[in-house]
């Protein structure tokens, strides 16, 4: 069953049409009956199907629990990512769900943002990539993803009022991307608009976020719907490009958007070009191909298991890991029995079923399990006293820590990054036995590892895993596979060290995101600040060689055809098969905006077997090296040295090579504020200002006193007593020359 939407909207009553842009319920956009138009329905995700069944936040419907985006980032594997994405989708389809309210894209500006768990990265490239083969998985099934929330939503205080103040180039560099990568490359039938304000302005009425980057930018044709009560004043935000409001407000804005459309203030074809969406995404909905087959629990739960085992990032190990098949086993932590595996809010997953440490890796292995801790933080030393016991009669300790479940949640912030003092205080009697021990941590955004990081023998950072967390971990304890991850963040050695410390989360109603572009691992490089772990890194059970960095150009930037193909050749050195991230990052210095060190350009996840090597390509485009120039409004290349590297993290990058581009410069218009030294740099300008100089008058000014004057506006030079030229002299000339 297909309609025609100009048909439809011919047909509507200026209510009808009012209606369809102010949804219905809690989940569903509003259809016209009469007309025949369905309801889309909507659901939460994103890494498990939020089906609920009651009216409000509470029961849903089972459903299998991916791991959370932190997880699903650090498998850097876009294919994991579409697999997980085609499974949410034959779940949704099943529950007779046409859009997926995810994946959320936001930038991990802050480790202390409560929603991290649910965001990819501080990067977004990595973020965007990520998030685009969900996405596409997702949508291949017949299901629309909903990209979320658009924009520069990254943290959780305040997030209804705060106005974020940011650089339109740390947006266009740092926030926007991954947004823009989905868009262009997954075609989400949806994008959310985020809560908060952005430079001013409410984002869900923000016309130059919603129509100008989004439609202009970008070419998006779907729909824009709000965050849950993210509008304020329902027709500025339609004048703006908000196509849906959701939930339905009581008899609220689609009366008051009909009032204002029969009154004669807003034209009819601006709530048309709104209607006409929503009735594009419902023939999208009745017309998608699902391909029906049921959903099927124990492949989604195997499936999770694969995707936690591509999570967990084995971040140190003395050898103590893979454990020995005949090791005595210390299990120590209420984390092993009661597994944090999801975080909190609109998020959270019903999950079909969970698997415990506890008993799965009880079933291969030797193991006294003792909870050594309370969840709550209060302190028992009846459960340390058992917990050191334990340690004492076994030969390896898996001390499994974490963050309880009250600190990440959406709504809230975190104010430390400090695991709870029981659990450190445990950590510490079980260092004092003296057996090896392995520390697993659940968390969903990074915690402070240094002070106790001499403490364990082998540290593997298992995020939040989803429902099948407790299998992949038995797994890659025991090496039956090994941890594949790679930090998606920096974790740093205290919280102060980070970029937007000091700025986090800002005073009430305002944050101030004064690092710019100088986000995660871009800042602690520019600052050349040490961390406990840089971003992209993570171990394996073998080990791998790089060589042989190829770099082949072709086009120009000037010809906006310019292609950079990079060729690494990586080699499995160790004796047992494994994964490595190959990663490369492009610098450019010196150049006339401050850029980062080096940003992530490019990474491919491979798979290796013991001595195998693979040429490994990967291309990269103009926009690799661009920046954006807030002074042109466009990505700009310049002329200079760039630095392309290559290797398995930020920090850790065993081949480099420069690369020379010469990029014509373009003429930048001068103005009344234009410097002296950027009148001498335009020599038309320039001659045309020493023309109206007395014969042989010439200014001519060397170099150290340029050094010194050069960045003084002309104008304002000239109005000093006994200067040569005049104001009205350069305002002739910027008539003419401007
Ligand atoms: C959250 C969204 C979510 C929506 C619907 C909002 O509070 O920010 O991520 O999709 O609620 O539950």
């Amino acid at each position: 069953m297909s309609f025609d939407v100009d048909d439809i909207i011919t047909q509507a009553t200026t209510e009808d049409l009012a209606r369809l842009v102010c949804g219905d319920g809690t989940w569903h956009t509003s259809g016209i009956e009469r007309l025949g138009v369905p309801r889309v329905r909507m659901a939460d995700g994103p890494h498990g199907l939020r089906v609920e069944l009651g009216a409000s936040l509470g029961e849903s419907a089972p459903a299998t629990c991916f791991p959370p985006a932190v997880g699903l980032a650090s498998s850097w594997n876009p294919a994991l990512l579409k697999r997980v994405g085609q499974a949410l989708g034959r779940e949704a389809s099943a529950q007779g769900v046409d859009v997926v309210l995810g994946p959320g894209v936001n930038i991990k500006r802050s480790p202390l943002c409560g929603r991290n768990f649910e965001y990819f990265s501080e990067d977004p490239l990595l973020a965007g990539t990520l998030a685009s083969a969900l996405a596409y998985g997702l949508q291949a099934e017949g299901v629309g993803a909903c990209v979320k929330h658009f924009a520069a939503n990254n943290q959780e205080t305040d997030r209804m009022r705060v106005d974020v103040q940011v650089s339109e180039r740390a947006l266009r560099e740092i926030y926007l991307p991954a947004f823009e990568k989905v868009v262009l490359s997954a075609h989400p039938w949806m994008v959310m608009c985020s809560y908060n304000r952005l430079n001013g302005t409410l984002v869900s009425q923000d016309p130059w976020l919603l129509t100008d980057v989004l439609r202009g930018d970008w070419d998006y044709d779907g729909v824009v719907v709000s965050d849950w009560g993210a509008v304020f004043d329902r027709v500025e935000a339609l004048v703006a490009g908000l196509d849906l409001e959701m939930p339905h407000v009581l008899g609220n804005s689609d009366v008051e958007v009909a009032e204002v459309v029969e009154a004669g203030q807003l034209s009819r074809e601006v709530l048309e070009l709104g209607a006409a969406r929503v009735l594009a995404l419902t023939e999208r909905a009745v017309d998608a191909v699902r391909p029906g087959h049921a959903a099927d629990p124990a492949a989604h739960h195997q499936l999770a298991r694969e995707a936690a085992q591509e999570s967990m990032v084995l971040l140190a190990n003395d050898g103590v890991l893979p454990l020995a098949p005949r090791a005595k086993i210390a299990l120590v932590g209420e984390f092993a029995r009661t597994p944090r595996f999801q975080g909190g809010g609109s998020s959270r997953v019903n999950a079909t079923r969970v698997d415990r440490l506890v008993d799965t890796l009880a079933a291969r292995r030797r193991v006294r399990f003792a909870p050594g801790f309370l969840l709550s933080g209060k302190a028992d030393d009846a459960l340390v006293d058992e917990a050191v016991a334990a340690a004492e009669a076994s030969d390896v300790v898996v001390a499994c820590l974490g963050l309880p479940d009250s600190e990440e949640t959406e709504g809230l912030d975190r104010t430390h990054l400090r695991l709870p003092e029981v659990q450190l205080a445990l950590l510490a009697e079980l260092a004092a036995v003296g057996k090896p021990i392995v520390v697993v941590l659940s968390n969903g955004s990074a915690v402070e590892v240094a002070p106790w990081l001499d403490q364990a023998n082998a540290l593997i950072e298992g995020w939040l895993a989803g429902q099948a967390g407790g299998l992949a971990l038995a797994d890659v304890l025991g090496g039956d596979v090994e941890p594949s991850g790679r930090l998606a963040e920096t974790i740093a050695v205290r919280l102060g060290d980070h970029p937007s410390a000091l700025m986090f989360p800002g005073e009430p109603g305002r944050v101030v995101y004064g690092e710019g572009v100088f986000v995660g691992y871009r800042g602690f490089d520019a600052a050349d600040r040490e961390v406990a772990f840089p971003f992209g890194f993570g171990l394996g059970y073998t080990t791998f060689s790089y060589d042989r960095l190829v770099v082949k150009v072709t086009g120009t930037p000037a010809s906006r055809d310019l292609r950079v193909a990079v060729q690494v050749t990586v080699t499995n050195t160790g004796d047992r098969a494994g994964c490595e991230v190959v990663q490369v990052y492009v610098g450019n210095a010196p150049a006339t905006v401050p850029r980062p060190p080096r940003e992530l350009r490019g990474f491919s996840k491979v798979r290796l077997e013991p001595g195998e090597s693979r040429v490994v390509s990967l291309p990269l485009d103009a926009r690799a090296f661009s920046f954006w120039s807030e002074a042109q409004g466009r990505w700009v290349v310049e002329s200079g040295l760039f630095t392309i590297e290559a290797g398995p993290n930020s920090r850790d990058l065993p081949l480099a090579q420069e690369l020379k581009l010469d990029v014509p410069a373009r003429r930048v218009p001068l103005h009344v504020e234009s410097t002296i030294a950027e009148w001498m740099a335009d020599t038309e300008a320039w001659e045309a200002l020493m023309a109206r100089l007395p014969e042989g008058a010439r200014i001519e000014l060397p170099e150290e006193v340029l050094a010194v004057v050069g960045g003084q506006p002309l104008r304002r030079f000239a109005k000093f007593p006994d200067m040569p030229i005049t104001a009205a002299d350069v305002d002739a000339v910027l008539a003419s020359h401007g």
